[in-house]
């Protein structure tokens, strides 16, 4: 007997199932009560259906509330904040502030969105070059055709911070995301009434995409530790350009990210919220991805391609330099640069690329924030590399000597 898929049943389903994993609902009933309702709706208002996720129009409510209480000041073309001067947050980030994040139901794929102001602040030429470099590595930027990251450049602004300043409070609601150009800082979790400090910021990195990312209270507090500097982005640019680039990610990397063995401890929705956090990066032939000896900041899956690992190898004579010995090769599917982020050690081995290679790159935080479950298929792997030097080397004392 051959049963009968209803034409749009998938795609119904599919765009229903995002929708829950994006807004993380506590009553999935309820939000599947509203979610429906508000499709019916807007169908028989004409609206298009199906076959784009993301084009499943979510309620126009909470745009229209935006729309309602902002403020626009077109005559400077900047928004006004007159209760936050020392911020200098636009005044979009007041109102949304302002409400419950988790009643906010903002589409970033909604078409409402083209009448919305574009933020901008504008920057000296000074400030904008520095801004390029403090973003230049940020992973959340990386996919980023030119045109998005020009509204993100436009729309961040500078804030100094002094040291022993909050930047952000665990549970408070989320306004900005933070780009760091210059500073330390500290991050704090609690837990069972318990505050542990759980890693810290040396002068790069970014942070406070969760909350901006999910509609969560803040995961984690931030204080500063020295004098220093930051570059904010709003959160409804944040959601306009990184939370809609996301969900092409998440399409476009849904399929793959279901093949990889070393992810099956995770559940659907952390797997998602990997994709969230890569960035594709494209290698050419017999470039270096990572340089043995060198202090990690990122981990990294084979998309396609072959990478090539190397160790280096002393020479019996001393005048003789080291040689460099090809120890694994990793192809699509196969990650690498784990050992240095697990053991906090420097990088233990060289990884080049053969032929042209498309990696997908994760930054130290999201992988110890998201990887965790995954540890116990690492470790296996990492006993193995120990046997794979014994094999080829007669000794593993190279790994341990890297490692000491
Ligand atoms: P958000 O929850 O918006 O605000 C606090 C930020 O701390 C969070 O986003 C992350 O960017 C950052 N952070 C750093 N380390 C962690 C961690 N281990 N868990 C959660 N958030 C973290
Ligand atoms: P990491 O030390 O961070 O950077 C180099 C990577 O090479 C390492 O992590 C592993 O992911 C990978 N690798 C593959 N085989 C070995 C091996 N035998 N010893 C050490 N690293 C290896």
């Amino acid at each position: 007997m051959s049963i009968e898929i209803p034409a749009g049943l998938t795609e119904l389903l599919q765009s229903f199932t995002v929708e829950v994993l994006r807004n993380q609902p506590t009553d999935l009933l309820e939000f599947a009560v509203h979610y429906f309702s508000d499709l019916k709706d807007s169908e028989t208002s004409g609206a298009a259906f199906g076959n784009d996720q993301n084009s499943t129009t979510r309620p126009g409510k909470a745009v229209n509330f935006i729309e309602e209480t902002m403020q626009y000041d077109s005559e400077n073309g900047e928004e006004e904040d007159e209760d936050d001067e020392e911020f200098v947050a636009p005044v979009i980030n007041r109102f949304i502030r302002r409400a419950s994040v988790c009643a906010e139901a903002f589409n970033p794929d909604e078409e409402d969105e083209e009448k919305e102001p574009w933020v901008i602040h504008p920057k000296t030429d000074e400030q904008r070059q520095r801004l390029q470099e403090a973003c230049r590595d940020i992973i959340l930027f990386k996919n980023l055709d030119t045109e998005q990251m020009s509204q993100v450049l436009d729309a961040m602004f500078e804030k100094v911070f002094e040291v022993e300043e909050h930047v952000i409070d665990q549970d408070d609601d989320g306004d900005n995301f933070y780009v760091i150009e210059r500073g330390t800082l500290d991050i704090f979790m609690r837990a069972d009434g318990v505050e542990k400090n759980v890693g810290s910021y040396d002068n790069k990195g970014s942070f406070g995409e969760l909350a901006l990312m999910y509609n969560t209270p803040r995961a984690a507090t931030i204080i500063t530790t020295s004098p220093g500097a930051l570059w904010c982005l709003d959160r409804l640019t944040f959601r306009r350009i990184i939370v809609k680039n996301n969900a092409k990610k998440r399409r476009l990397y849904e399929a793959f990210i279901e093949t990889l063995p070393l992810l099956t401890s995770l559940e659907l929705s952390e797997r998602m919220k990997v994709v969230d956090v890569l960035s594709s990066k494209v290698y050419c032939d017999g470039e270096q991805i990572i340089a043995q000896g060198d202090l990690a900041n990122c981990f990294y899956i084979v998309e396609s391609g072959q990478v090539r690992i190397t160790m280096k190898r002393s020479r019996t004579k001393k005048d003789q330099e080291d040689e460099e010995v090809d120890i694994a090769t990793c192809s699509r599917g196969q990650y690498f640069g784990e050992l240095a982020l697990v053991t906090n050690k420097p990088r233990a081995a060289s990884a080049y690329a053969v032929g042209s290679v498309k990696c997908l790159v994760m930054d130290i935080q999201a992988f110890e924030r998201l990887l965790g479950p995954c540890m116990d298929i690492m470790k296996r792997n990492i006993a193995n590399y120990e046997e794979q030097l014994v094999t080829l080397f007669g000794s593993s004392t190279d790994i341990e000597d890297q490692n000491a």
